[in-house]
């Protein structure tokens, strides 16, 4: 405190030499922070007269405890110290240094950890408490009164230490021997010397860091502030020969990012396709990171892998896909066609009796892969991951659908193994191939039949899309998304599979160190192209828990809405033209010329209040939206639709 001057006991009188002499009894010395907030000794005494009052209604023992919890929740060494020197008679030397290093496991009665608990909340978090954090301390048999008066003195640490805070007002020397200041202060300073050793202080950071962004969202520019290449001259550095503390290297790294962040969890982000994360799915996936589990063997990761079978069996059952289908998790819709289009080729190439294992595909039948003209790129990627080149193309209409009668012509042109590739929702439109009449005749054929829904796989899961995908449900795999529609964190793909056999006969690997149960469900390798990977199922089953069957088609319906009102508010604008059939959550627009759309659009980009991505569609340069974030909301859309106005009127 190299600021604020305080007055020396000589000079006070009053109010304030009242303070002064309070402290001297009770310590032998003024505090520091006494002799700072005594400046305004009226407020001060008004504060130490609440505490009194406190402190006066509780049982000694309970008020200390609870204000030691509340003092680590809000990170406060002086009222740890301070608190520490209160208690040490209350519960004696060696019991307070368990209670200081962890009063979960310091042989406290179950009563009083609650209370710490809910303390320890109150200085970390209060603004996420909810009558479930009361119902506990209810249950754990504290009346309304002793709830009130835990939260009471909880919350009026808050006030004294966050002041003490506020002004660095420097910690005082305390009697207390070292291991117990150690103790008391480890929780303040990381806590390094907690069992969680090294971890404590840079997830503290991580946590801190991840909350200033999370706030930051709603209200800040969503288009990065520096470009990668300014970034890459922040971030250009030899290797360090010698490392870094954990907790200084994960500063930098949010100091080098932030500026070059995107704000994909805005609401007011529209670009590509592109999800948001829901807090559960996000906190989730922090414990995944936590508890890193290789994800990859019942046997090994027991509780991950009885997650994914449940959240594969929500996935399915949701969707109305047929009951017991594999579902694997991937990295993302390019893994997921993969794992679809790789269990085809077994599948077709199994058929004509080629055993694809054995041989490879030098010499196989040639499958042909049949594909709408407006599949996804990623399509494409896939089927050269597979070797099996690219696909015959398949006209699609003016929304990119493809067309039935085209497919059937296709389709009777073709010998020999067959795959076709549907789509459920257009990049562009967000339009969906004609299912069930695509379908029919794919396999009328004996075709294998993959739909690429990377974001509008979901729709199924919402009765107002039923005509949409209508008869989906026949095809052979699936491919999704859950960082796009369900607003999972990247990165996160559901692969599904109608016979579980056809994609276990792909990745079921077989070693003599893999502990596998042939009787017992697939392993989750068996259904994904990697072995070793992240729990990535954990996040999905959290998304799918918080939100319910009925939250998760609200959230579906609800990003429908949004695009739809998107549209209707830009193509009110002069100029503004909607070219597709708004029936999900993409809107492509035109400005005009190729020429003007693509100015307009640097200008949106430019003013950064919200981003949408450029394309070209059916002929034409457009600006494309993609609504895929649960955040979005009335506010939002009005603000995004005042940006492309100044965008407009700027080039008028
Ligand atoms: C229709 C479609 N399929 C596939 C993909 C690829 O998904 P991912 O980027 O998750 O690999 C996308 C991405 O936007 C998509 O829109």
């Amino acid at each position: 405190m190299a600021i604020i001057t305080a007055p020396s006991q000589a000079d006070v009188s009053g109010l304030t030499a009242r303070l002064y002499a309070h402290d001297i009894d009770d310590l032998g010395f003024v505090a520091g922070h006494t002799r700072v907030l005594a400046l305004d000794p009226e407020a001060y005494a008004a504060g130490e007269a609440l505490f009194d009052a406190i402190a006066g209604s509780m049982d000694t023992r309970r008020y200390e405890l609870v204000t030691l919890a509340a003092a680590l929740g809000v990170g406060s060494g002086h009222c740890r110290l301070a608190h520490g020197r209160k208690s040490l008679d209350l519960f004696g030397r060696d019991q307070l240094v368990r209670i200081a290093r962890d009063y979960e496991t310091a042989g406290l009665s179950p009563a009083e950890v609650e209370m710490m608990r809910f303390a320890e909340k109150v200085g970390r978090s209060a603004a996420t408490m909810t009558d479930a954090d009361s119902e506990r301390l209810r249950d754990a048999g504290f009346a309304d009164r002793e709830i009130v008066q835990i939260a009471l003195a909880a919350a009026a640490r808050n006030y004294l230490s966050r002041a003490i805070q506020a002004l660095a007002i420097p910690v005082d020397p305390s009697p207390l021997d070292d291991e117990l200041q150690r103790a008391l202060l480890a929780g303040i300073d990381g806590r390094d010397d907690q069992p969680s050793g090294g971890y404590r202080a840079p997830l503290d950071r991580a946590h801190r860091h991840a909350l200033a962004w999370l706030d930051s969202v709603p209200t800040r520019r969503v288009a990065p502030a520096r470009t990668a290449d300014e970034i890459a001259v922040d971030v250009d550095a030899p290797l360090p020969d010698e490392g870094a503390d954990a907790t200084a290297v994960v500063d930098r790294l949010a100091a080098l990012a932030e500026p070059g962040l995107m704000a994909i969890g805005s609401g007011r982000f529209f670009g590509w396709v592109m999800g948001g994360t829901l807090p559960a799915a996000l906190a989730a996936d922090w414990l995944v990171s936590a508890w890193d589990q290789n994800g990859a063997m019942r046997f090994a990761t027991p509780a991950t892998a009885a997650i994914e079978q449940v959240t594969g069996r929500w996935i399915v059952e949701l969707l109305g896909l047929p009951e017991g289908s594999a579902v694997g998790f991937t990295t993302g819709g390019t893994t997921a066609n993969f794992v679809g289009l790789a269990a085809g080729r077994k599948a077709v190439l199994d058929a004509v009796g080629w055993d694809l294992d054995a041989l490879g595909l030098s010499g196989s039948p040639r499958i042909t892969v049949l594909a709408g003209d407006e599949r996804h790129a990623s399509v494409d990627l896939a089927l050269r991951y597979l070797g099996l080149g690219a696909p015959v193309t398949v006209a699609a209409d003016d929304q990119g659908r493809i067309r039935p009668d085209a497919l059937k012509e296709a389709l009777d042109t073709v010998d020999g193994p067959v795959i076709v590739c549907l789509q459920a929702g257009n990049l562009h439109s967000g339009a969906f191939d004609p299912m069930a009449e695509s379908i029919a005749a794919a396999h009328a054929k004996g075709a294998w039949v993959h739909v690429d829904g990377a974001f509008g796989l979901w729709a199924a899961a919402s009765p107002r899309f039923a005509d949409l995908v209508r008869g989906i449900e026949g095809a052979d795999s699936w491919a999704t998304d859950a960082h796009k529609t369900l607003n999972v964190p990247y990165d996160c793909g559901v692969a599904i599979v109608a016979r579980p056999e056809a994609v276990r006969g792909v990745f079921g690997l077989h070693t003599s160190y893999i502990i596998h149960d042939d009787q017992a469900p697939a392993d989750p390798y068996e259904k994904v192209p990697e072995m070793s990977r992240r729990a990535r199922e954990l996040p999905v089953w959290a998304a799918l828990a918080s939100l319910g069957r009925s939250g998760t088609v609200a959230l579906v319906d609800r990003l429908a809405e949004n695009a739809r009102a998107l549209a209707d508010g830009l193509s009110r604008l002069p100029g503004v033209e909607v070219l597709n059939d708004v029936v999900f959550t993409q809107v492509s627009l035109s400005f005009g010329s190729d020429d003007r759309t693509r100015r307009v659009s640097e200008r949106v980009m430019a003013d950064g209040e919200v981003w949408m991505s450029g394309s070209h569609w059916r002929g034409r340069d457009i600006l494309r939206i993609s609504v895929s974030n649960w955040t979005t909301g009335a506010d939002d859309v009005e603000r995004s639709v005042a940006a492309v106005a100044r965008a407009l009127e700027a080039e008028a």
